[in-house]
């Protein structure tokens, strides 16, 4: 689903090698909007350029506040003002679509989210630009656009009627393509150029070697790495390990770096074998791989005596949930892969919605097209 759209989403690069020389730069907004979830905003907005987060603004505080200092540089003194009308439109507009959504759904209570990330990227050497949007719903993909085709793309039958709607406004197509083709690149170069040393930094990380049980798989944990243009394996004897590994997910800390971990199942090595393997990190930009050596005695554990109460489970596991909405506070999303599935109430029909006007709103003022939001003037 999201080949047309895939940087869109920080995780779907995850294992993405690290590239060479070519400088691809992005700008992307996410927009959370829940319901239900108590002692958390009912709206969340936040933007990012490569992976800085440049700007916030929640349903709590309701202003839309720069993030990075080099952004005050970037922007006239207004821009604030201007963005934080804007996401108090939108902030109205989620909430309404929340509620025609969960109709659709044939749902009639519970904690619900939708989720939107919508930017661009530009390439610094061959000057291509891209653009994407898509929205999510409940963890799921809802609809996203293919901006080449210039349709939107359903995967299922509640979104069609949005779909839909949204093909056959010709000036909303329109204004979307030139805001994501256009507008969105020219802030990017913005941007980029005002915050250069900052977003251009490498910044390395700590690996450690955690273990739940002693015949858990050995976790190697990196963390406090940026950019996230890094990969992480297990080596025996300097050769790549690919049986009995498993990678998880990158993860973005809240401090703007990024951690990841990759799991290495230890049963059926040999105690005098374990010094021929090594886990190994590389990021872009650094020739040297940081390693570290498959030993019993650097391993943290939650079951061995010796290390003072680290609690090695605490990097595995978490509600799907919880993950959403922590991913909605620094703005990355965990997207659920769609075998997986949220159970739904009940997915067969579509002619019932009474979704009417105001869905996903495709008027012609800025408010109403409800999920564009162009950080501009
Ligand atoms: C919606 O759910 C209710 C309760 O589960 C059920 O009785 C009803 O038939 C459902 N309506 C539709 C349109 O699926
Ligand atoms: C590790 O490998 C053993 C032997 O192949 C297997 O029985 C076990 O289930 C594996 N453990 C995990 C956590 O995958």
């Amino acid at each position: 689903m999201q080949i047309s759209c895939w940087f869109c989403s920080l995780l779907c690069l995850s294992l993405q090698s690290v590239p060479g020389t070519s400088v691809l730069h992005t700008l992307r907004y996410f927009y959370t909007a829940s319901s239900n979830v108590p002692n958390f905003p009912e709206f969340v907005a936040v933007g990012y350029v490569d992976d800085v987060q440049i700007d916030h603004y929640d349903s709590n505080t309701r202003r839309d506040v720069p993030k990075q200092d080099w952004m005050k540089d970037a922007v006239d003194e207004q821009y604030w003002e201007r963005n934080t009308g804007k996401r108090m439109n939108k902030q109205q507009v989620f909430k309404v679509n929340i509620e025609i959504l969960k109709q659709r759904f044939n749902q009639t209570g519970g904690v619900h989210i939708i989720q939107v990330m919508e930017g661009c990227e530009w390439d610094d050497e061959t000057g291509d630009v891209d653009g994407c949007n898509q929205h999510g719903y409940d963890g799921e993909d809802f609809i996203s656009l293919n901006l080449k085709e210039q349709i939107w793309i359903a995967p299922n039958q509640q979104a069609f009627i949005t779909k839909l709607k949204w093909d056959n406004n010709k000036a909303d197509m329109s204004y979307r393509k030139h805001y994501l083709t256009k507008e969105c690149p020219e802030w990017l170069k913005k941007y980029v150029n005002a915050g250069r040393s900052s977003l251009m930094r490498t910044d390395l990380p700590s690996i450690q070697l955690l273990q739940r049980t002693p015949s858990s798989p050995v976790t190697c944990h990196a963390t406090g790495f940026y950019p996230r243009y890094a990969v992480m394996f297990w080596r025996k004897d300097q050769e790549e390990v690919l049986e009995g590994v498993d990678h998880g997910e990158m993860l973005p800390n809240h401090d703007g770096s990024f951690q990841m971990s990759v799991d290495l199942n230890i049963s059926l090595i040999r105690a005098e074998d374990w010094s021929r393997y090594d886990c190994v990190f590389q990021i872009k930009g650094v020739e040297e791989d940081l390693t570290v050596t498959l030993d019993k005695s650097v391993i943290l554990s939650n079951w061995r005596k010796s290390d003072g109460g680290v609690v090695a489970g605490a990097v595995v596991g978490g509600l799907l949930l919880l993950l959403l909405l922590l991913g909605a506070v620094s703005g990355f999303f965990l997207w659920r892969k769609r075998s997986g599935g949220f159970k739904r109430a009940n997915t067969s029909d579509t002619s019932s919605s009474s979704a009417g006007e105001s869905e996903m709103k495709t008027g012609t003022s800025e408010e109403q097209r409800g999920m564009i939001t162009a950080p501009s003037s």
